[in-house]
């Protein structure tokens, strides 16, 4: 194995082994974000019939705003890297929502440009390679269809609520988001870093 591979295999089982120990008091921890998650949902402008993924889905907290927004006839799919979160998911009952499947993002068991949407919530700060993971997004959807890149707090307030503060380098600045999405087949088409939300839209380049 290449020492590239191996440390591609030792960050992703550093990123299950921390959800794994968050997985059961995750939704008790932020109950509070219900209508936050349906808001960003809402702007992704789904309609009925759509096949939407919830890429780093959790414990599906997305999910019932997602499966409202496509209705009965679309699809909608949760993938997550760590088995106790997608457990925790079906033990709150989210399964009825959608499909949920363990898989990592930089590798998903999807066909080219099936989707018309991908929603991450909390994702993109854990990815190990942002631009290889943001592409294999692209490819899923299909030219033209939208992801949402999403946070129930801005940047600046969960820096504060971990006891840290923002980088220069941090992957989630407007300037830096910009040309990562470009490079990775997707274009920008709106960023807000407030308090209340992070939330960055957009389109799949045709
Ligand atoms: C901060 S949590 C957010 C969970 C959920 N989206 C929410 O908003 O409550 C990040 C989630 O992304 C998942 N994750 C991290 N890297 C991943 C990857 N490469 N592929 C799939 N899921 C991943 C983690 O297992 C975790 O459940």
């Amino acid at each position: 194995m290449s020492d590239d591979h191996a440390q591609l295999r030792e960050d992703l089982a550093r990123v299950r082994e921390f959800f794994t120990s968050r997985a059961a008091g995750w939704d008790a921890k932020f109950s509070g974000d219900g209508p936050a998650y349906r808001a960003a949902v809402a702007e992704l402008a789904l309609r009925s019939g759509d096949h939407v993924l919830d890429a780093g889905c959790g414990t599906g907290r997305a999910l019932p705003a997602l499966r409202e927004a496509v209705g009965a006839q679309g699809t909608v799919l949760g993938a997550d890297l760590t088995p106790a979160m997608i457990d925790t998911a079906v033990e709150a009952g989210r399964h009825v929502c959608g499909q949920l499947l363990v898989a990592d993002v930089a590798r998903l068991p999807l066909r080219s440009e099936v989707l018309d949407a991908v929603f991450a919530a909390g994702l993109i700060s854990h990815l190990p390679r942002p631009e290889d993971n943001l592409r294999e997004l692209a490819r899923v959807v299909r030219p033209g269809g939208r992801l949402a890149l999403f946070h129930p707090v801005g940047r600046a307030a969960l820096a504060a609520r971990q006891g840290r503060q923002i980088t220069p380098d941090d992957l989630r600045a407007k300037q830096h988001l910009r040309p990562l999405l470009a490079r990775s087949g997707w274009r920008m088409t709106s960023y807000v870093d407030t308090d209340a939300r992070f939330l960055a839209l957009a389109t799949r380049q045709l």
